[in-house]
């Protein structure tokens, strides 16, 4: 499969880095980016630099739209100027497949950045399921992760929220526990994140081991003790609330985008 990406930014570094641990080679990625650092980045890897022009005279199977949501709509129609029959494979947040100006040759994906070690976890919509492109699409993502298709396009607003944002607001969360643990072991910043990286590691030993959490936390507390002292806190200051409220606005915003464009 020849895929190329149009902005190689950081969900497109993501894809590529499972891609190519997935078995990809090298040669099969071509990547169109403008800014000259990643452009660098990218070439260190060995990845084939092309032009938006150069996209008339290259057969692909696949183009991967990775832009800001701003930069999505004129990319798009420069990519169909140069080649009007590839697919475009969207992972564009919030714009719906109906404001393109191909509506019939786009496939939206919502991946997170555990692609890069293919843990990733994909959304795909398209209007036909059973199209080459389509299967294209599910083929490069089982290969950096999960894939669930959607039935209905609205629902991607709430993968977006819970795929695409929610990575970063367990980063938010953990990130607390290692300020507390770097307070813990005084200047030794190293040492923390060390701890921290077998300590989040661990985490997910633990879920393959027995995946409930009810009975993972069930393991660490005790009837009046200090974890048990925690928790109460914990549901005193509404955590649930906090985080589906977190979710919630993630989701009202990428409604929000896909209105403003
Ligand atoms: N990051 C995530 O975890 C994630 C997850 C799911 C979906 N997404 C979606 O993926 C898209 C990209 O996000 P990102 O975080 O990867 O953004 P990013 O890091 O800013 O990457 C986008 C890259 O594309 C370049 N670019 C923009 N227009 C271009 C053009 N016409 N030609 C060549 N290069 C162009 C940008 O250059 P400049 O810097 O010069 O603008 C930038 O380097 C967004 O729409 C986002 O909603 C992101």
């Amino acid at each position: 499969m020849k895929i190329c990406f149009l902005g190689c930014g950081n969900i497109a570094q993501a894809i590529i880095d499972g891609l190519l641990k997935s078995g990809i080679s090298s040669s099969d990625i071509a990547c169109i980016e403008r800014n000259e650092q990643r452009v660098e980045s990218l070439r260190a890897q060995n990845l084939q630099i092309i032009k938006l022009e150069d996209l008339a005279s290259i057969d692909l199977d696949l183009i991967v739209l990775a832009v800001k949501p701003k930069d999505a709509l004129s990319a798009e129609k420069r990519i169909y100027k140069m080649t009007p029959k590839v697919t475009i494979l969207s992972v564009v947040a919030g714009i719906e497949i109906e404001k393109y100006s191909q509506p019939h040759s786009i496939i939206r994906a919502m991946p997170n950045t555990a692609c890069a070690f293919c843990k990733g976890v994909t959304a795909l919509y398209a209007k036909d399921h059973d199209s080459t492109a389509f299967n294209n699409a599910n083929s490069l993502f089982t290969r950096v992760g999960h894939v669930l298709a959607l039935q209905s396009e609205e629902e991607m607003h709430r993968f977006t929220s819970i795929i695409g944002s929610g990575q970063a607001f367990l980063f938010q969360v953990l990130n607390i526990y290692l300020q507390e643990l770097e307070k813990i072991t005084s200047s030794n910043h190293v040492t923390a994140k060390l701890m921290f990286q077998d300590f989040i590691s661990s985490l997910g030993d633990s879920f393959s081991q027995d995946q409930n959490f009810e009975s993972l936390i069930n393991k660490i507390k005790s009837p009046e003790g200090t974890t048990q002292a925690g928790l109460e806190s914990l549901e005193k200051n509404n955590l649930d609330k906090i985080l589906q409220d977190a979710f919630q606005a993630a989701e009202d915003r990428s409604i929000e985008i896909s209105n403003e464009k």
